[in-house]
């Protein structure tokens, strides 16, 4: 079997971002406005009035304190309260695999490897612009990558699950190299006007390039894939009902329910414990000690959430040098956190330090992939 690196990251962060204070006051805004204009039926007891939101309460509850996104103004909008993206036409790169492809250039460039050596495209990410042609392949053509393109879609674990592909077909033989491509437009999937989630998500492009190890090639900044661990539990605890059968069913276009939902606080209590213990199986068959770990880079969601992760296979907190945090600028950027959280803080692993990518989410999923590094 052949063994597997990865050799290069790359990240796009979009130009606009937008503080817990300049969503809270459009959000509170917006419902100055709806309980003025809903005062009858709300006074009637016919519906409910809404409640504002609070920037404290968004960064104690979660760490985030701002995000990054594609289109601040149509979001803060309060007649609109969604990105306002321009319509493509079919000759025009997708929103996604425009930034998918800045994200994989920068990670192809990191990685020192041609284009023409890469034999496959996989697009992994939570929700894909549309059904076909794949994303993937649309990137593939603007990199000029031959060989084959799929998109595949595991929530916020998809970044995990889609290593574990291309770390199967490279062990397997069937390829000698390929690049994962992470592009998450998460503003598109949120509902801003719902108090309890309308800070949780950011925009942002992660990929990540995988190749065959061959020790004679090893060049800088390379981490062999020593394994990985996935794991999925159904839960109707996060969801997004959004889909192409919509159309058949109009009484339900437009619901809330067409957009990311969730119940934060069971997803927090039911998943911790999850990760923790997948984490502790993985290491466990790899005879590895959860001390001899010198890097976690989780899935960004919540920053509570990593703590209590690390509390529960240390004993003790990890700080920002052994489990980095990248939420509190990024927010949640879904599949691409851990990966961020990866490529902004790898610098401070020696060689052969061990660490782990790990994420987390709708599902439920869980993925975890265990890297050393090797130059
Ligand atoms: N501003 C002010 N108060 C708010 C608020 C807001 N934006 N949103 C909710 N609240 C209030 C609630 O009404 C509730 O009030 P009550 O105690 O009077 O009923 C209180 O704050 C606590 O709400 P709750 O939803 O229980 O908050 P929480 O502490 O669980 O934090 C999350 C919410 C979403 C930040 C947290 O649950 C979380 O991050 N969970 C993990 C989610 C996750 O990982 N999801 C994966 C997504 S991919």
């Amino acid at each position: 079997m052949a063994r597997v690196q990865i050799s290069g990251t790359g990240l796009f962060t979009p130009k606009e971002s937008i503080s817990n204070e300049e969503l809270v006051s459009s959000f509170n805004k917006f419902v100055d406005e709806y309980n003025e204009s809903n005062k009858e039926s709300i006074q009637k007891g016919e519906i409910s009035a809404l409640e504002k939101s609070n920037a404290d309460f968004i960064e104690k509850a979660s760490g985030v304190k701002s995000r990054y996104v594609q289109d601040k103004s149509g979001i803060l909008d309060t007649s609109f309260m969604r990105p306002k993206l321009r319509e493509r036409s079919e000759n025009e790169l997708s929103n996604l695999a425009e930034i998918g492809s800045i994200a994989g250039q920068d990670a192809i460039s990191n990685a020192k490897i041609d284009p023409n050596n890469i034999d496959a495209v996989i697009v992994a990410c939570s929700n894909l612009e549309r059904p076909y042609p794949a994303i993937a392949i649309e990137i593939q053509n603007e990199l000029g990558i031959k060989g084959f393109a799929y998109d595949m879609n595991v929530a916020c674990s998809s970044a995990t699950f889609g290593i574990q592909n291309i770390y199967d077909m490279i062990k397997s033989g069937s390829i000698r190299s390929a690049i994962m491509i992470n592009p998450e437009m998460c503003s598109g999937h949120l509902n801003f006007k719902d108090r309890d989630c309308h800070f949780i998500f950011g925009d942002v492009a992660t990929a990540v390039v995988l190749e065959e190890l061959k020790e004679e090639q090893v060049s800088d900044n390379c981490y062999e894939v020593l394994g990985t661990k996935l794991l999925t539990e159904f839960s109707n605890n996060i969801r997004n009902n959004y889909g192409f059968l919509n159309n058949s069913s109009p009484e339900g276009i437009g619901k809330a329910d067409k957009l990311f939902h969730q119940n934060g606080r069971k997803v927090f209590k039911e998943v911790v414990p999850k990760v923790a213990s997948l984490i502790k199986d993985h290491l466990e068959s790899h005879s590895i000690d959860i001390n001899n770990i010198k890097g976690m880079y989780l899935h960004q969601a919540n920053e509570s959430m990593n703590k209590l992760i690390s509390k529960y296979l240390l004993g003790f907190e990890a700080d920002q040098s052994l489990a980095p945090i990248v939420l509190d600028e990024y927010a949640n950027t879904s599949s691409a956190g851990s990966i961020i959280a990866f490529h902004k803080n790898n610098e401070n692993l020696s060689k052969n330090d061990l660490a782990i990518i790990c994420s987390f989410g709708a599902g439920y999923s869980i993925g975890n992939v265990i890297v050393k590094k090797i130059a």
